[in-house]
């Protein structure tokens, strides 16, 4: 059975393999079937959020997807910014903007073979239904460096579904604060048009 690539079915993901095989689907339709047919907010929130607590590079973007955080950073002055994603198709895409210092083709679930270097790592749209919960966490702090911030968009009902309070409480970290902010803007359509995202911020404790 054929599965048209949207929202729908990324909300519907049941693991890995599924995962990819969405994304090798859609990566040259996302931009624009799913960015800016629904006029998708999360990327801006981001930006904003990182030049509002002062981000500093390194910067690490996790599910960086076709890469529309690392348009939004680099043209905003903050850089260098590295990619990482499940997805080698996505990260093609992303790769062809000539945004991103690295690319990284891995699964944020399980460790992230990188050093302990990131001054800032952020993450639009990745935390939400049938993506990544919350034991990714700690694989994110592991690439940080002392102090780092982070900026995480988590969809709402994932963050209460599935205890990212308690997660968090865990966690060496300190600065935590969180902001419910739309998901998409006025153009978009469809039951989820009215969506929040939990934008999650706080810093690894240094
Ligand atoms: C909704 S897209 C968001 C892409 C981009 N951040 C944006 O704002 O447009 C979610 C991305 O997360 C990636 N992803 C899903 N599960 C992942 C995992 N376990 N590890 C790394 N990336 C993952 C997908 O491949 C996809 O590119």
């Amino acid at each position: 059975m054929t599965r048209s690539p949207d929202l729908d079915a990324a909300y519907a993901l049941d693991g890995d393999a599924d995962a990819r095989q969405l994304y090798a689907d859609w990566a040259e339709s996302y931009d624009a079937t799913f960015v800016q047919a629904m006029d998708f907010r999360i990327p801006y929130h981001v930006r904003d959020l990182c030049l509002e607590h002062s981000a500093q590079g390194p910067l690490l973007d996790i599910g960086a997807g076709t890469g529309i955080v690392g348009e939004l950073l680099s043209a905003a002055g903050l850089t260098p910014v590295d990619a990482l994603d499940l997805s080698p198709e996505m990260l093609a895409v992303a790769e062809a903007k000539n945004v991103y210092r690295n690319l990284i083709a891995a699964d944020v679930t399980r460790p992230i073979p990188l050093a302990s270097d990131y001054q800032t790592i952020v993450s639009s749209g990745t935390f939400t239904h049938g993506h990544v919960g919350p034991s990714a966490l700690t694989h994110l702090l592991d690439v940080a460096a002392p102090g780092a911030l982070f900026v995480l968009s988590i969809n709402a009902e994932h963050y209460a579904a599935h205890g990212f309070d308690a997660a968090l409480a865990a966690l060496p970290i300190t600065d935590l604060e969180t902001r419910d902010v739309p998901i998409y803007g006025p153009g978009a359509t469809g039951p989820h048009r009215g969506d929040l995202t939990r934008m999650t911020i706080f810093r690894k404790a240094a």
